[in-house]
């Protein structure tokens, strides 16, 4: 496969998802955005930083007139009440939005920023996720556009990181289980 590689790594068990399950997931998601969202004003709005590398090969595989913009959060576990820290550039008042996350866990991260999106009165708001580890839900969010179920393991990779790293690995990779306690 042309583009592949592993990574020797003691911190990496495998790969999970492969450069081209990734690729083929994001055309068959940017299809069907493309269907759902044609004749309408399309932002794709990504939650900096772990979500930019799916934002970047999903948004190429939608062939719409649409805009980009980014918001960025404090993380939550970080033991402080979660807070914007980088807002949207743009108002969203009427556009249709269409939240792109790399992953989603305990849904918390979600359902905070749909809180807040959903405030400013959107003409729709809905969310693509490209992987969705449903084991470790918490608040119930909506996903209207998934790319894939993943087992409750830990994982890095196609902008997913750990302590900052690994987030240019061209694929999702399990993290060993000894590294994570
Ligand atoms: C990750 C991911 C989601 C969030 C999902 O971001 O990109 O935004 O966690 O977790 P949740 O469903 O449990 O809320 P992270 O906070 O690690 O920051 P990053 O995007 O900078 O990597």
């Amino acid at each position: 496969m042309s583009g592949y590689y592993t990574i020797h790594d003691p911190l990496i068990e495998r790969v999970m998802l492969t450069e081209d399950e990734i690729a083929e997931t994001c055309e068959r998601l940017g299809r069907r955005i493309t269907e759902d969202y044609r004749g309408k004003e399309l932002v794709l709005v990504s939650l900096l930083r772990g979500s930019l590398v799916f934002l970047a090969d999903l948004c190429r595989h939608v062939q719409l007139d649409l805009k980009l913009d980014f918001m960025a959060i404090s993380s939550y576990g970080s033991g402080e009440a979660v807070r914007i820290v980088k807002d949207l550039d743009e108002d969203i008042g009427g556009k249709h939005v269409l939240v792109v996350e790399d992953i989603v866990d305990t849904g918390l991260t979600l359902h905070y920023l749909l809180g807040v999106l959903a405030g400013r009165s959107p003409a729709s708001l809905a969310v693509c996720a490209l992987m969705d580890r449903r084991a470790r839900r918490i608040a119930d969010v909506p996903i209207a556009y998934r790319g894939l179920e993943i087992p409750d393991v830990f994982v890095v990779g196609y902008g997913i990181d750990l302590g900052g790293r690994y987030r240019n690995l061209p694929y999702v990779a399990v993290v060993r289980d000894e590294v994570m306690g």
